[in-house]
């Protein structure tokens, strides 16, 4: 029997058309002897859609002008159902059937901090990639820091800021810590957005306050000068690990414009032109700071790599950008998984993971005899 996987996408994330752009990848390269095709679109607003294959994007070949294309009738709601789900069809009221996996490309918040991981662990759906608690850390900069230097894993030495953070500290902690340039983000974004490198003190308040208004916690962090070096994992217990990839920015970091708005603002380097023994320093650190995030299913490890030779961690991301040309699929295609097996196999992950959750849940269950 054919499984049943909902593609999820799209969202109310800055990152909502790279989400249209991976969806579109996916739903073309999914394996349709395996599975049975279920597209939930998000719009905007929040909004879910049961959409139709044939007609779910507009302008879907322009990155700058894809949108959704879903139409009120098709809203839809899911619920719990006897330790199962089902899709139900708000206009009619009618059931559209039931998941037996779903695969979340929706990058960002809602997305990939835990929240939509949250959502289907309360509908019982066998989900792609990271769970809550994986989800969470990976998405928020400082926690995951403190988790990593408690692991072991080196990452930039960081000073935190807050809504109530008196500016003339911040500055002479920054003095005495640091030299400039320091980088300033906010703990929670991604894509770069409020990423801010600042060359001197008089742009570091200005900067604070701007990563401020996206987020309650904000990170100036000492500028580590060196290449940018990307791997990607997949696995729950038993982790594969990719060849490296390097990111070649044409800007002075790799800044939101460098990502998405200059189609020349990053060169990829695939696989990264480094010795075999910091490429399987790279596998070991990427491997690690999964396991110390309590990550599954997938998630593309970025890190620093100084000119001598030492490796630091920058960031996890745990539902990374899914088209076929991405970093994430490239790599694994490049380490022998191809775009559809890859697919394949993090459905298979999921189910993996949540039939152990619910042996776990169900031993509980029995044991206890309150
Ligand atoms: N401490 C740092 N030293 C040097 N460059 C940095 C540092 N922090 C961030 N950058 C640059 O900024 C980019 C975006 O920062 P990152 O922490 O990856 O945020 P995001 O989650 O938005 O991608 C990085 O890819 C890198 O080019
Ligand atoms: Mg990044």
């Amino acid at each position: 029997m054919k499984r049943k996987l909902g593609l999820i996408f799209g969202g109310r994330s800055g990152e909502h058309e790279v989400s249209l752009q991976s969806a579109r990848s996916i739903a073309g390269a999914l394996d349709r002897e395996k599975f049975e095709l279920f597209l939930l679109a998000i719009d905007k607003q929040g909004n879910w859609y049961l959409a139709d294959e044939a007609d779910y994007l507009a302008n879907a070949d322009d990155p700058a002008k894809i949108a959704l294309s879903v139409k009120e009738e098709q809203r839809i709601a899911l619920v719990p159902r006897n330790g199962s789900n089902a899709i139900i069809n708000l206009a009619r009221g009618e059931e559209r059937g039931t998941l037996d996996v779903a695969f979340p490309i929706v990058h960002g918040t809602f997305g990939e901090d835990g929240s939509l991981q949250g959502m289907m662990a309360m509908l019982n759906i066998p989900c792609v990639g990271a769970d809550v608690m994986g989800s969470s850390l990976g998405m928020d900069k400082v926690l995951a820091k403190e988790v990593l230097i408690r692991a072991g894993v080196p990452v930039a030495d960081y000073i935190l800021a807050e809504t109530n953070s008196k500016p003339d500290e911040i500055k002479k902690q920054v003095s005495q810590k640091f030299a400039y340039p320091v980088f300033v983000k906010p703990s929670c974004s991604g894509s770069s957005v409020g990423v801010v490198k600042v060359e001197g003190e008089e742009e570091l308040i200005p900067a604070i306050e701007k990563a401020l208004s996206y987020d309650r916690q904000v990170l100036i962090e000492e500028s580590i000068v060196g290449r940018e070096i990307e791997c990607a994992i997949l696995g729950n217990e038993e982790l594969f690990a990719s060849v490296p990839g390097e990111i070649i920015p044409r800007h002075s970091f790799y800044s939101y414009e460098a990502k998405y708005i200059d189609a020349e603002g990053a060169k990829l380097e695939l696989p990264a032109r480094i010795s075999d023994a910091v490429k399987v320093r790279v596998q070991e650190m990427a491997k690690k700071t999964y396991k110390a995030l309590a990550c599954c299913g997938l998630a593309r490890v970025d890190m620093f790599l100084t000119q001598d030779e030492q490796l630091i961690l920058n960031e996890i991301n745990t539902l990374p950008g899914f088209t076929r040309i991405s970093m994430y699929p490239k790599l694994m295609d490049l380490s022998g998984i191809p775009y559809t097996e890859l697919i394949t196999r993090l459905a298979d992950l999921a189910v993996v993971r949540h039939a152990q959750r619910e042996q776990h849940l169900k031993n509980v269950l029995s044991a206890g005899s309150y």
